[in-house]
């Protein structure tokens, strides 16, 4: 079954809206750790809209599953990504007008920035994995760049969840998971997956890890977060009974 990432920059999102010091993001990755989860992501974002380069600080201090970072492929975060050495970077493009991250980075179109970025981070110690729409181009240039792992963009299949076009969507992936697979890259997923589209990606074979922030920490308003975490999990573990 894939492992599971969670995304805690929604609970920083809270946190910024009075730019007070709760709920702490930092207590939040320990509540996923409670639940079950396989990896810490945070997103920290050059307009620092939620994530604050304090609480990357403590996480790297406080967590003892993998730390994900996000970042965008400019020298701010490529230099603080080195300093702080996480156990993975996962390089994301970047608008400021947006609400989440649109779209894969454009790899193929970026290459020697990327490939530039990425040998950075490795030289410091640091896996790379590049996010990236379920695309033959751009996983094929991702192979170039030297990242080992990929994170395909499932925000497309979740936007055409019970349409017409989810059949396609979801093919997209699986199609963009073998490809990845045959590059010898390491697959992962993430974006708009819920505890209810999470079932058809959750089953596909050599998936390494799915990355979701959104769904969980909705849940965890109600449910409280370790709760949300084990049941994201036990989604995760009946696919891989099933399949
Ligand atoms: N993976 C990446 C690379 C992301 O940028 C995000 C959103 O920050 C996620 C996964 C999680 O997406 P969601 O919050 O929709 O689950």
């Amino acid at each position: 079954m894939p492992s599971l990432g969670v995304n805690i920059d929604h609970v920083a999102t809270i946190r910024q809206a009075r730019r007070t010091n709760e709920p702490d993001p930092v207590w939040a990755a320990a509540m996923a750790e409670l639940g079950g989860c396989d990896q810490i992501t945070v997103h920290l974002r050059e307009d620092r809209r939620h994530i604050q380069d304090r609480d990357l600080r403590l996480l790297k201090e406080t967590v003892k599953v993998r730390l994900n970072l996000e970042c965008a492929c400019v020298a701010e975060m490529i230099s603080i990504a080195c300093q702080l050495k996480p156990t993975q970077v996962c390089l994301v493009p970047e608008r400021r007008e947006e609400v989440t991250t649109e779209g894969g980075l454009n790899v193929a179109g970026n290459l020697d920035l990327v490939t530039d970025c990425v040998k950075q981070l490795q030289q410091a110690g640091i896996k790379v994995s590049l996010f990236v729409d379920p695309d033959r181009l751009q996983l094929d240039a991702a192979e170039v760049t030297g990242a080992e792992i990929v994170e395909l963009h499932t925000g497309a299949y979740a936007h055409a969840w019970m349409t017409s076009a989810q059949a396609t969507r979801w093919q997209h992936i699986v199609d963009g998971v073998a490809y990845a697979r045959q590059l010898g890259l390491t697959v992962d997923a993430g974006h708009g997956l819920t505890y209810t589209n999470v079932e058809p990606i959750a089953k596909i074979s050599e998936l390494h890890e799915l990355n979701i922030g959104h769904s969980i920490i909705s849940r965890a308003i109600f449910s409280g977060l370790t709760e949300a975490v084990r049941e994201m999990k036990a989604i995760l573990n009946r696919c891989s009974v099933a399949s």
